[in-house]
């Protein structure tokens, strides 16, 4: 395996097109799990404008078998294979290589290029998997038309799909059979995909808006079929979405979705044929939450929106990774947001990107959304890639305004269909539709870190002058790049006295427009003249740039501004501030808690709110959230006094929380209907508080013997552990038994397990580490087993003795030889460690210099590294 200091960094700057293209891909597949038989014959260019190039293919983990040159066999001295891929020697002309290999499906536990998942063989490509499929120019900037045959037994494999349209079928001798692919769109090899197996599907035609009759397919275990109709339903309303809100019609007659229970991530959007993790596919009301309902819902979207963003228009080279995924993630946002409440998807959204992305962009893993070198691309797949590459594509919105955005989209998805582009190219079209200037604002992509905003104010009652200055600074990140202001649109308001919006625009040089401004320099002052009193300011609505606002609100104004703000966001960010003024300037601040208890108290007491925004706001933010808002983090501290906040609302709304759960209790039983949610969401936030006073549980137990929804019946059930109620050991075992056999719901069980916020919780996970329900090849197990220990359980994982940390680093070596990219994700659960306690952050060093220390993937070496930094 390669050792760090052998690793090649790659380099934006260095990008040079390619010497060699595929245009043509002929591929044929001898399937079997054991030995599969790849020949490919592809039709190559060089480049004309460049002296004649050698011609080097990427290829790893390839047996070959046979290799002939414009039909003629290719004798030794005419090529060299290496270990990352093939040279041919003496070509200078278009010509026609055909190559065959063998691969091993079975022992490929990096689930990249072919492998076996359950009965099934399938395919992970993106970013370099193709090369581990056959020789080929693997990279995003050659796209080529591809025509796949795929041969297998009939029996084991009666299921054959690959990308583009139906082009045949048929049976072969020996019980084999056969089925071909055309896909007319030329593609880049990493949207390439094969799936055989056994599997069932449900289907559903579809008409585009420019009628194209289309059978959308999805694909799963034959026992599992029935829990595919949320995802074809969700597939068909993604369809029709993308057509009325972007003009963005499918364009091949069929749409194959395929479930994989071995995944290493989300989902991937390969050309008319995606693969999905089971877990954003299957769902029924007894084994899907209502958040995981909505997941798919949102993935099933954004990988169907891929099929623009992504391939129609696919990427120059992978730093340019945030071009398609940003911008989809923005497609996916707007995709729920039209369809369920957009206030609710933003207070989500932004939630995700301050625990995830702030977090990430002030620790030893900051990166720009567009970084400027790698050593292993796959560790690029973040948070600030997708979350802030999505704020990005946000502002931009703000700033053209919804028709003048779609037209530059429109603009782009034109002018490059069918070829791969750059950030740049995205910039020049919104630039060209709204005739501004982004110069300044394309900085958002290559500089790393979150910008704060520190607001200072002045009110003279004499005159009724108001002034805001305004002053944005980023925080240096590892990269040691020297931070420049950022062009952000700052949205805010005014309130008088009255409660009244104050429609005066500021005297301002930066330019504004109704409840705007647009920030460019590093400092701004916005002025108005003769107001009455010191008005009550709001920032950032809807968080209109992903920036950390700094402005010491009075715990009053807080309580005032989340009863009058119109913005739900806003609201909600005040009821967080009250929060972590409570549990970290509780002495400074004494009156954040009241202020806090008042103002939930009036937002449980308002049955006109939507229940789910009150939840939202009820819900007492985790440890890493607020130990985002802290320079050194104090665990024990923190896990205290949230704990101590927690009882305290407990105590102060026991009443009230008790009369909302009983009265949401007949509309929580109901089915999927958006008030259902919405009731159960707050009544388990309810029932959690209630719980913390009732050592009986009676009611967790109450709910956990009644529910009638996976949402209520896991809810009850950690309320029940939370507290180690008498009842919680049984329901556990009930909950086991009822979900036994299906792999999902074992992780729903399995995280409760591993996050119980106890310490002792270390002894259930190395039970579990040691017995049949650990299986580390599968990525949604460790995910569920390590990742959520370390990530959701501060009480457990990081217990002082260091017990916590050993299980993680016992095994990550072999995680690593098994799977790099799921070993390298566990790692980064430990991207805060230099900001805790001395005790800790030396115990958690000296595994990671233990483990740096031992041969590894380029992705462990490379995550480890950085975060020793
Ligand atoms: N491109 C996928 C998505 O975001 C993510 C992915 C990356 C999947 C790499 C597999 C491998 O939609
Ligand atoms: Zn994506």
């Amino acid at each position: 395996m390669d050792r760090p200091d052998q690793t090649p960094v790659i380099r934006l700057a260095d990008y040079a097109p390619p010497p060699w293209r595929v245009t043509h891909v002929d591929l044929v597949f001898d399937l079997d799990a054991e030995a599969t038989q790849v020949e490919a014959t592809l039709a190559l260019q060089p480049d004309p404008a460049r002296p004649a190039a050698p011609l080097r293919l990427d290829g790893e983990d390839l047996e070959l078998l046979d290799i002939a040159l414009d039909g003629q066999p290719l004798p030794p001295a005419r090529y060299r294979v290496d270990a990352t891929g093939l040279t041919v020697l003496g070509v200078d002309a278009p010509c026609l290589l055909r190559t065959r290999v063998r691969i091993r499906p079975q022992t490929n536990t990096r689930l990249e290029g072919l492998y076996v998942s359950g009965a099934s063989l399938m395919t992970q490509c993106e970013a370099e998997g193709f090369r581990r499929i056959t020789w080929f120019v693997d990279r995003p900037d050659v796209s080529a038309v591809y025509t796949v045959t795929l041969r297998a037994d009939r029996t084991k494999y009666p299921v054959l799909l690959s990308n583009g349209n139906p082009a045949g079928a048929g049976d072969l001798d020996d019980g084999h059979h056969w089925a071909r692919f055309v896909d007319p769109h030329p593609k880049p090899c990493y949207l390439f995909a094969l799936v055989a197996g056994t599997l069932g599907h449900l289907s559903a035609p579809f008409r585009t808006m420019d009628g194209r009759d289309v059978t959308v397919r999805v694909w799963a275990e034959p026992a599992d079929v029935p829990r595919c109709r949320h995802a074809l339903e969700s597939t068909l309303r993604a369809m029709r979405w993308d057509e009325k809100r972007f003009g963005r019609a499918y364009d091949l007659d069929v749409f194959d979705i395929v479930a994989a229970q071995d995944f290493t991530m989300g989902a991937m959007e390969n050309k008319g044929l995606n693969i999905f993790n089971a877990r954003f596919i299957l769902a029924d009301i007894d084994t899907a939450t209502d958040a995981d309902f909505e997941a798919i819902e949102s993935v099933i979207g954004h990988e169907y929106f891929h099929n623009w963003s992504g391939n129609r228009v696919t990427l120059r080279d992978w730093f340019q990774l945030s071009l398609k995924e940003g911008l989809t993630v923005f497609r996916d946002q707007e995709f729920t947001a039209d369809l369920h409440s957009r206030a609710m998807k933003r207070i989500d959204d932004v939630r995700l990107l301050k625990s995830r992305q702030f977090a990430e962009d002030a620790g030893p893993l900051a990166h720009p959304v567009r970084p400027a070198s790698y050593s292993e691309i796959n560790n690029f797949y973040t948070a600030t890639v997708y979350e802030k590459g999505a704020e990005i594509i946000r502002m931009l919105h703000t700033l053209l305004g919804e028709l003048t955005f779609r037209r530059a989209l429109d603009l782009y998805f034109a002018r490059h269909d069918g070829g791969a582009a750059t950030v740049e190219d995205l910039l020049d079209a919104m630039r060209e539709a709204s005739g501004r200037d982004l110069a300044q604002f394309a900085r958002w992509y290559d500089q790393a870190g979150t910008p704060q905003i520190a607001v200072t104010e002045a009110f003279d009652p004499a005159t009724g002058d108001y002034t805001l200055h305004l002053a944005q600074h980023t925080p240096a990140t590892p990269d040691g790049s020297e931070k420049q202001p950022l062009h952000l649109p700052f949205a805010f308001a005014l309130y008088d006295a009255d409660d009244r919006r104050i429609a005066t625009p500021p005297d301002t040089d930066a330019a504004q427009r109704p409840g705007l401004v647009e920030l460019t320099a590093a400092e701004h002052t916005l002025r108005w003249r003769g107001l009455a009193q010191r008005p009550l300011p709001a920032f950032l609505q809807g968080l209109s740039a992903p920036a950390r606002l700094r402005y010491d609100y009075a715990a009053s104004d807080l309580g005032r501004l989340l009863r009058i703000e119109s913005d739900a966001l806003v609201r909600w960010e005040c009821a967080q501030q009250l929060v972590a003024d409570a549990v970290l300037r509780g002495e400074a601040r004494p009156d954040a808690r009241p202020a806090l208890i008042a103002a939930l108290g009036a937002l449980l007491a308002d049955t006109t709110l939507d229940p789910a925004f009150v939840a939202e706001c009820v819900s007492v933010a985790d440890v890493w959230s607020l130990a985002d808002r802290c320079d050194r983090i104090d665990l024990d501290l923190l896990w205290r006094e949230r704990e101590a906040l927690l009882d305290d609302i407990a105590a102060a709304h026991a009443d009230l929380l008790a009369a909302r759960y009983d009265a949401l209790s007949p509309a929580a039983l109901g089915g999927l209907a958006p008030a259902c949610i919405a009731a159960r969401q707050l009544r388990n936030v309810a029932l959690s508080l209630l719980t913390r006073r009732d050592p009986s549980a009676r009611r967790a137990e109450a709910q956990f013997a009644q529910a009638n929804t996976l949402t209520d019946r896991l809810a009850a059930l950690a309320a029940l552990l939370r507290v180690d109620a008498p009842g919680a050991a049984a329901a556990l075992a009930a909950f086991r038994t009822r979900h036994a056999d299906d792999p999902l719901t074992t992780d729903k069980w399995l995280t409760l397990v591993v996050t119980r916020p106890q310490p002792d919780a270390v002894d259930a996970v190395r039970d579990i580490l040691a017995g049949p329900l650990w299986q580390p090849r599968n990525p949604n197990r460790v995910r569920t087993v390590l990742g959520h220990f370390a990530r959701n359980n501060p009480v457990a994982f990081h217990r002082r003795d260091g017990a916590g940390y050993a299980l993680l680093f016992d095994w990550l070596p072999e995680l690593d030889r098994i799977n790099p990219q799921v070993a390298a994700r566990q790692l980064t659960a430990l991207e805060p460690w230099r900001r805790l306690d001395a005790d800790r952050a030396a115990r958690i060093e000296a595994h990671l210099r233990a483990f740096a220390a031992l041969p590894l993937s380029r992705d462990s070496a490379d995550v480890a590294g950085r975060l020793l930094g």
